[in-house]
């Protein structure tokens, strides 16, 4: 993800908000700032099909999502804060491509709000499973996690 990324990035972001939390121009500088990964999926000419965003663990980040994994997590683990496809491009493995890369050795945490079937079902289909949940804002969110593979092959 460059800066150059950022207007079409905060577009994509804006039309789901049924799954993701706002941004603007700021608050997306900030989140980028404190990420250790922010990868897009550009099918050229700025493109962006999808993109994905992740923290390390102690980040400096205000959220009280964030702070319950921190708290409730004791290993190293890869936090991520948003994914988002664009609509035209739903259900063709980019957000599959997009966690294949994030995916490593350690457990991925995220949140998803209850009541986002779409994501439920994704997460469902990568074996993320419910550890908690959390309510923001009046949502409640489930807390997700996925431990690695021990298939030492890989
Ligand atoms: C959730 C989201 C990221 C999935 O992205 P995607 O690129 O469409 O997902 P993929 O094509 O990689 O799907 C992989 C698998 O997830 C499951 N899945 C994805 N979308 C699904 C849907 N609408 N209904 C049921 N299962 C679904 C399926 O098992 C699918 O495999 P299949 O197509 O072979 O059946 C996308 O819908 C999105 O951006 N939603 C809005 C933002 C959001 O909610 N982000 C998550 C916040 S926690």
């Amino acid at each position: 993800m460059t800066h150059s990324d950022f207007d079409s990035i905060i577009h994509l972001n804006q039309n789901a908000l049924e799954g993701v939390g706002p941004l603007d121009t700021e608050s997306l500088s900030l989140l980028v700032k404190m990420a250790d990964q922010a990868l897009v999926v550009d099918h050229g000419d700025g493109d962006i099909a999808g993109f994905v965003i992740t923290l390390p663990p102690g980040a400096e980040y205000e959220s009280s999502r964030y702070r319950w994994f921190e708290d409730t997590l004791v290993d190293d683990y890869v936090y991520l804060d948003r994914i988002v496809v664009s609509q035209n491009h739903r259900r063709m493995g980019v957000a599959s491509k997009l966690y294949e890369e994030i995916e490593g050795d350690q457990p991925v945490a995220l949140e998803v709000y209850e009541t986002n079937d779409v994501s439920l079902a994704f997460h469902e289909s990568r074996g993320f499973a419910e550890v908690g949940a959390l309510t923001h804002d009046g949502k409640t969110n489930l807390m997700l996690v996925r431990e690695p593979s021990d298939d030492s092959t890989n």
